[in-house]
């Protein structure tokens, strides 16, 4: 959930704690069964909250720590865990411990000439170094995102001491688990060694994976598990390669799920996605790490609109819903929004993300359910209808697809936790095997990627749990299925 954009309580055109408190019911009902909250701590807003001044108070734009307590417990209420996003790799430079003269050595700083940066090391959001010069200091200093976000040295143990402080804090007060920010970033070579040429001037965040991270996770994920009940670590493992994502599991001591975003970065093809998933299953299996899957987030484009209608964005759910592993459901997928066209005078954010940062139509009226005035950004496209008041009234909506396929999941162990295996399938469609250990509980799963109608051959009789054009849809096949839908079915006698 990116809370900016989710619900406002305050009238302000900014989403904040108390909004998304009320509106916590949209969210059961849908069946989630845990949140993951972007940043809301303060800050000064360069990166929209990924530069944290404080980590262990709400920014007021958002609320207060009351408000955060009374959403934790509310959400807890509804049977809804809550991860927050913790974002260890940098601080803003605002942040108490940048400004301290006597904590220059808790950030990554070089001395050199002001002309020359120490590495050839690229920033992300831009075309320009990860470095800048410090006249405070007379150095250098590390920035992997904006001069505003400078990253902290994780060689430094006191910079590992004040993180875990902050974990504690968020730990005690209740909170479920963390997603944690570019998490593969923080152990750094301290010979800063230029990225070779092959990298091609990408963004250092993107190719950083040094073992010195390894250990830093592992005693992550000791604190957590030294709390009572289930804390999660989830990892932004933003590595283009799902090799190199799944060492971030380490020997099952390190994150619980990273995730894993080539698969997000896949065109609507059926050949494409088979692909993805078998490289998945079989890298996450080769070291015993459980899957993840995502397929729109606030840092890149919807895939309603990546993808290019509704149609396959409902093909999509029953695909995200059905895959093996942890889905991850970004807010207004579930309404089948796209990005918000943005004019140009209204573009905030510095790595240009803000379409799919658009409000959350709540209702058809004049404001969508946002109180007096205007949104910080633009509606998406169609919020007349396509809001969540309209959906809800609408049996065939997109919004009771993802109900549907997220309440049979609930009920199904071999959704849940069975294997995956593919199906033969014409060209264009994508049919696996979904089946629970002890073998009681099969489901097939048939997506076609494109809109002419395939015939899938089917071994027995089955009968529809969910279908994508209509999830209200029933029926029983035997040998065979045809059409142009994403179905989800299951054995039925
Ligand atoms: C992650 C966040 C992104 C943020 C960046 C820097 O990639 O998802 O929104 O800008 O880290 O913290």
């Amino acid at each position: 959930m990116y809370p900016r954009s989710f619900a406002d309580g305050n009238g302000d055109g900014v989403g904040d704690l108390i909004g998304l408190r009320r509106r916590l019911d949209h969210l059961a009902e849908l069946g989630v069964d845990a949140v993951w909250l972007s940043p809301f701590y303060r800050s000064p807003m360069a990166d929209f909250g990924y530069d944290v001044a404080d980590h262990t108070d709400v920014d007021p734009l958002f609320g207060t720590l009351d408000d955060f307590d009374a959403l934790l417990a509310d959400a807890h209420a509804r049977g809804i865990r809550v991860l927050v996003d913790l974002v260890p790799n940098h601080t803003s430079d605002q942040h108490p411990w940048f400004r301290d003269p006597a904590k220059r050595d808790w950030y990554i700083r070089r001395d050199g000439a002001p002309d020359t940066p120490p590495n050839n090391w690229r920033a992300a959001f831009g075309d320009y170094p990860a470095w800048t010069w410090d006249e405070a200091s007379g150095q250098w200093y590390l920035h992997l995102f904006l001069p505003q976000q400078p990253d902290l040295d994780w060689a430094n143990p006191e910079v590992e001491a004040a993180m875990h402080d902050v974990m504690r804090f968020w730990l005690d007060r209740g909170v479920d688990g963390f997603r944690i920010d570019v998490v593969h970033g923080i152990g750094k070579d301290p010979a800063l060694p230029d990225d070779p040429p092959e990298v091609g001037g990408l963004p250092h965040a993107t190719v950083n994976d040094d073992p010195r991270t390894h250990p830093f996770i592992r005693r992550m994920r000791a604190l957590a598990d030294s709390y009572d009940g289930d804390r999660v670590l989830v990892g932004e493992v933003y590595l283009l390669d799902t090799r190199k994502v799944v060492a971030y599991y380490g020997d099952g001591d390190e994150l619980h799920l990273a995730f894993n975003f080539p698969p997000l970065y896949t065109a609507w093809d059926a050949g494409k996605w088979r692909r993805q998933i078998e490289r998945a299953e079989a890298e996450h299996n080769a070291v015993g790490g459980w899957p993840t899957w995502v397929l729109s987030n606030h840092d890149n484009v919807r895939h309603c609109t990546r993808y290019g209608s509704e149609a396959c964005a409902r093909a999509a759910a029953v695909l995200l819903l059905t895959l093996r592993g942890t889905p991850f459901v970004y807010q207004g997928d579930e309404l089948g929004l796209e990005d918000a066209e943005v004019p140009a005078d209204r573009v905030v954010d510095p790595g240009g993300r803000d379409g799919c940062r658009a409000p959350i139509p709540w209702d058809g009226s004049a404001d969508h359910g946002w109180p007096d005035g205007e949104p910080w950004l633009p509606f998406p496209a169609g919020a007349d209808t396509r809001n969540v008041a309209t959906l809800r009234t609408d049996e065939g909506s997109i919004l009771h697809l993802y109900r549907r396929l997220l309440a049979v999941r609930r009920g199904s162990p071999a959704l849940r936790t069975g294997t995956w295996r593919a199906l033969d399938a014409p060209d264009g469609v994508l049919a696996y095997e979904r089946r629970s250990q002890d073998g009681a509980d099969r489901r097939v799963v048939i997506v076609n990627f494109g809109d002419a109608a395939a015939t899938v051959p089917l071994d027995g009789r089955w009968r529809i749990d969910v279908e994508a054009a209509d999830p209200t849809a029933t029926g029983a096949y035997e040998g065979s299925i045809s059409g142009s839908n994403a179905l989800l079915l299951s054995t039925g006698e």
